[in-house]
């Protein structure tokens, strides 16, 4: 194969077995997201570029690592691939106006033009979920302990959440200016990238891990200590919530996060297994301005996203096993010719039961090789003597007597002995 047709620089492939730890993350969150009233959203990879804009023109998401491109209309449309997946969300919000408050999740994946590294990928999928409609604050705390219980669930155990509050139009611009007059003084002590662009957006500078910036901003103000009365009432109550749900958090005040939409509660997980560059392994907060910026009515607005691949690097680190046991039950080995395991397969399906059978008319041998690799509890055996007596063997793969059962009953004693083994 010519080099340049492998997966190109920032992307991989996910294979079986490997893929079915994906599909298992995707499958719980699934499973709890809609236990929640969310419902799935599935909207396009790519939209009007003006849509990720809104994201933040300051973010590096935008500024650097936007994969956009022009299509071949007349005139040409100025598209870009989903860097992250609320501003969709917020956008088919705004088309169709669904009726408040509306809860969704969404897996999509997205693209960052970052540089690629373990953990830092040009297209990761994330899982996440998106309330539209309510201020509440007890919303707050629903949606940070939906991502802290299908963290626990799996279980990852060395994950911390941060909280902070980055308040609103009443109390941020006064603090941004305060905090600007502060960096200023200090413009020289900052990163080479911050000391000129620390105009561009302050508070990102609060979030640098540069040793000159953190260094730099020891003592500087923080937006959490110059809150306004209602986002303090608010932050307040976002906490007893996840108090009263048992969830631990440590208040951060530096966590400002990266795209520029945030306005009150915003949280970050941290994957303690994982190298600290990269260990954030999901986050979110409120973006109650962004379905404005999108042109709609004034809409509040909160979520998070978790990447698939973080989580998936913070469970084998901490050596959850996602997978679990083979993914078939039952393997059909059938020497009559193939034609009775193509039935046999599909009744046993049909009922339930994960199965697999063999291919290209192989040996007995063979096909029990395969039966024994497929992980399989048992092995449904059709030979031209069980055929001609209208009977099926199964045995059971890891010990134990092999049965003869007339073949209107395999369902049942297949999964009778499946059972039995559980
Ligand atoms: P984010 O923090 O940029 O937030 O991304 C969310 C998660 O996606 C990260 O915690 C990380 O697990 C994963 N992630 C991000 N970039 C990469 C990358 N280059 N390679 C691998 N994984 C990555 C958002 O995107 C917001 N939309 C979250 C949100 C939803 N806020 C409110 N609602």
């Amino acid at each position: 194969m010519p080099d340049t047709f492998r997966t190109p620089q920032g992307t991989f492939d996910v294979l079986p077995p490997e893929s079915r730890a994906y599909e298992s993350l995707v499958a719980r969150f699934a499973r709890r997201a809609r236990a929640a009233g969310y419902g799935l959203v599935i909207s396009p990879t790519f939209e009007d570029v003006g849509v990720f804009q809104r994201v933040g023109e300051s973010t590096d998401v935008v500024r650097k690592e936007m994969y956009d491109f022009y299509d071949k209309g007349d005139p040409p449309r100025h598209l870009a691939l989903r860097p992250e997946g609320t501003a969709s969300v917020v956008r088919a919000f705004v088309q169709h106006r669904p009726v408040l408050p509306w809860k969704t999740w969404y897996v999509a994946p997205s693209f960052r033009y970052e540089r690629a590294q373990a953990g830092r990928y040009r297209q990761h999928h994330q899982l996440g979920v998106e309330v539209l409609g309510t201020e509440d604050p007890l919303l707050d705390a629903e949606v940070i302990a939906l991502l802290d219980g299908f963290y626990r669930e799996l279980p990852l155990r060395q994950v911390t959440l941060h909280l902070n509050s980055l308040g609103d139009d009443t109390c941020r611009p006064a603090y941004r200016a305060e905090l600007e007059a502060f960096l200023a003084a200090r413009a020289d002590q900052l990163c080479d990238e911050h000391r000129d662009r620390f105009r561009d957006n302050p508070l990102r500078v609060l979030d640098c891990k540069q040793p000159d910036c953190l260094a730099a901003t020891e003592d500087a103000p923080w937006q959490l200590d110059r809150l306004c009365g209602p986002c303090t009432a608010h932050f307040a109550q976002v906490r007893e919530g996840l108090d009263e749900l048992g969830v631990g958090f440590s208040i951060d005040k530096r966590l400002v996060r990266g795209l520029d939409y945030y306005t009150r509660t915003t949280f970050e997980f941290t994957a303690g297994a994982l190298e600290s560059a990269q260990n954030a392994v999901g986050g979110g907060g409120r973006y109650d301005k962004l379905a404005e910026d999108l042109g709609g009515p004034p809409t509040p607005g909160i979520g998070f996203g978790t990447g698939l691949e973080r989580l998936r690097m913070a469970c084998a680190a901490e050596h959850v096993d996602l997978v679990g046991p083979s993914p078939v039950d039952a393997f059909v080995v059938d020497t009559t010719g193939g034609l009775a395991a193509l039935v046999l397969a599909q009744r046993l399906r049909s009922a339930g039961i994960p199965t697999d059978r063999a291919w290209d008319g192989r040996s007995f041998k063979a096909q029990f090789k395969l039966a024994d690799r497929s992980g399989a509890r048992v092995a449904v055996i059709v030979g031209p003597d069980e055929a001609g007596r209208g009977v099926v063997a199964i045995k059971p793969l890891r010990g134990g007597e092999q049965v003869e059962v007339p073949d209107e009953l395999v369902v049942t004693r297949v999964r009778e002995m499946i059972d039995a083994e559980d």
